[in-house]
């Protein structure tokens, strides 16, 4: 998906729309698997964790709730939510959900936890089923992210409640222009030497470049069938967190909100 919006500076990040055909996208993450985590949490400064508790803390868990977590990959998000009774992580790539499923069993979480290979535009999941949706990081991989948005959609039940972590590109003039060096040097580089992929971390940038700005991934929300939806930056925008309920009926009709705020 290309953005048509003229706010976002995407064309300094990377202009032409990386390739996300399934097969292509699952064998990258399947390579990078094995450095994935530590590279998450170095290429963040271990900030990551915060953005998922962030986005877990938006659901309003209870411990009665049956959460989704689409494009789960090592199970970050899923072992982080520990105010939900059951949750389901969805990934394709198989090599990711190994190492998570690692993850859930060291952690003793085999009970609550249950790791389903599928794909984010095919969830494997009856209608409104969950109680609440995750994505964290994963949906700008999505080939067409608006079906997977309406895919979570259907799994939800009315009201259930919706929180996606995406990166995003600071607007703060010299922020932006740090984070535009590390995005475009410094991250391909460390990525390279650490996980030994060619590929993963200049897709990572080109990405991130190319996915709809706020106001036109809101939309598509609400497009998909829901409501309520705000997107707060977090990190002087350096990731978004997209916040929304699905709506009662029909296709979500509110207007949206991007607060500026932190
Ligand atoms: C950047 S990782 C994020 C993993 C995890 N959510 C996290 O917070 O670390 C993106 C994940 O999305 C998965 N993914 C991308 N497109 C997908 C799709 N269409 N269906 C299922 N999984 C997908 C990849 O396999 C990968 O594991």
């Amino acid at each position: 998906m290309r953005s048509s919006s003229s706010s976002w500076p995407k064309t300094s990040v990377a202009s032409l729309s990386p390739d996300k055909a399934p097969d292509r996208i699952a064998g990258m993450f399947d390579a990078i698997a094995p450095r994935y985590d530590l590279l998450n949490h170095l290429l963040s400064a271990g900030i990551d964790r915060r953005w998922r508790k962030r986005a877990i803390a938006s659901l309003g868990l209870t411990g009665r709730e049956t959460l989704i977590d689409v494009c789960t990959g090592t199970a970050d998000v899923a072992l982080e939510a520990t105010g939900a009774a059951r949750i389901v992580g969805v990934d394709f790539a198989g090599a990711m959900l190994a190492l998570g499923l690692k993850k859930v069993r060291a952690a003793d979480r085999t009970k609550g936890i249950v790791l389903v290979r599928g794909d984010a535009m095919r969830i494997p999941a009856r209608d409104r089923v969950a109680d609440a949706a995750t994505v964290a990081f994963g949906i700008r991989n999505v080939q067409r992210p608006e079906v997977a948005c309406a895919e979570m959609a259907r799994v939800l039940r009315p009201g259930g409640r919706l929180a996606i972590l995406e990166f995003g590109v600071p607007r703060i003039p010299g922020v932006s222009a740090i984070y535009l060096w590390y995005f475009r040097h410094v991250l391909p580089l460390v990525g390279r030497l650490i996980s030994g992929h060619t590929g993963a971390y200049t897709y990572l940038p080109a990405s991130v470049g190319t996915f709809p700005p706020p106001a036109e991934f809101m939309t598509l929300l609400r497009q998909a069938g829901f409501a309520e939806v705000r997107a707060v930056p977090l990190t002087f925008g350096v990731v978004y967190l997209y916040t929304a309920v699905k709506a009662q009926s029909g296709a979500g009709r509110s207007s949206t909100t991007v607060s500026y705020c932190k």
